[in-house]
């Protein structure tokens, strides 16, 4: 049955997603950053927690599963988007996200 507060994103490309490079994508005027880590895909709010910068700006620690924010240094977990350090301490929202084909796939909420 559809879920009318869903929405699904279908974004093309997942062979050519370099693993631990974040991608910015923005829709309906939601900012999320993409992670690729081997065969799997993280989705998150693409905005730290602490203040209002893109963590798609940040690097990924592979070996972690984390997303660093640039401006700061707070690690958030690309698994749920808890923060492992200081000053952020909220948490960034997280968004389902899977692979079918060559297609990203991701469910986000019809609105806030
Ligand atoms: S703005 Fe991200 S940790 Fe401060």
């Amino acid at each position: 049955m559809l879920d009318e507060n869903k929405v699904i994103v279908r974004i093309p490309g997942w062979s050519s997603l370099s693993s631990g490079v974040p991608l910015r994508l923005v829709h309906g005027g939601r900012a999320m950053v993409v992670v690729r880590l081997d065969d799997e895909v993280f989705a998150l709010e693409d905005r730290c927690s602490h203040q209002d910068v893109p963590l798609s700006q940040g690097e990924v620690d592979s070996g972690h599963r984390t997303i660093e924010c640039w401006k700061h240094g707070s690690r958030f977990s690309l698994d749920d988007g808890a923060p492992s350090g200081l000053p952020a301490t909220r948490p960034v929202p997280t968004y389902s996200a899977s692979v079918e084909g060559d297609e990203i796939v991701i469910v986000l909420p019809a609105s806030d």
